[in-house]
């Protein structure tokens, strides 16, 4: 039986809860926070993280292939997210001006800001060969594992 989204982000976020429960390491919650999603959530070929420093987002933890390390504030796709502290969901990148291409396989996007006590952290960014992959229920179901990421390193 194929789980409906609203479902499988359900039973995700509880994967995510179990992995995290009690542990304030930030790589190692990173880490396993990409792995799950890159191993639960279909139609993705890139989820991680990128993390604020110096104000430049600098490549953290993420499966997929390998990537560009720094992000410029306000650049792209992860830089917007950054600088303007919304969420961006892109159905095609190739029509967002100033989107970086780090592999040549995405075609959508979602970039969500991450605190941490208050001040950004970063983003966290997911890319799909599929145009038009994420909607609004994948943003909600999204930013319910930021928050239980932010709960578990507050
Ligand atoms: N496409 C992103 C860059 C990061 S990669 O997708 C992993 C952007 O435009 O910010």
């Amino acid at each position: 039986m194929t789980l409906s989204k609203t479902d499988l982000y359900q039973e995700v976020a509880q994967q995510a809860q179990a992995l995290m429960a009690g542990e304030k390491d930030l790589i190692a919650n990173l880490a396993n926070l990409s792995a799950l999603m890159y191993m639960r959530l279909p139609e993705l070929n890139w989820a991680g993280f990128y993390l604020l420093k110096d104000n430049e987002l600098v490549l953290g933890p993420f499966q997929g292939k390998p990537a560009c390390i720094r992000i410029p504030m306000g650049r792209g796709v992860c830089g917007k997210a950054a600088e303007t502290g919304l969420s961006q969901c892109i159905h095609d990148v190739h029509a967002f001006d100033g989107h970086i291409a780090c592999d040549a396989d995405s075609n959508a996007e979602a970039v969500l800001p991450v605190y941490q006590s208050g001040q950004l952290l970063g983003v966290m960014d997911l890319d799909s060969p599929h145009t038009g992959r994420f909607d609004q229920d994948d943003m909600t179901g999204l930013q319910n594992l930021v928050n239980i990421l932010q709960d578990a390193i507050a």
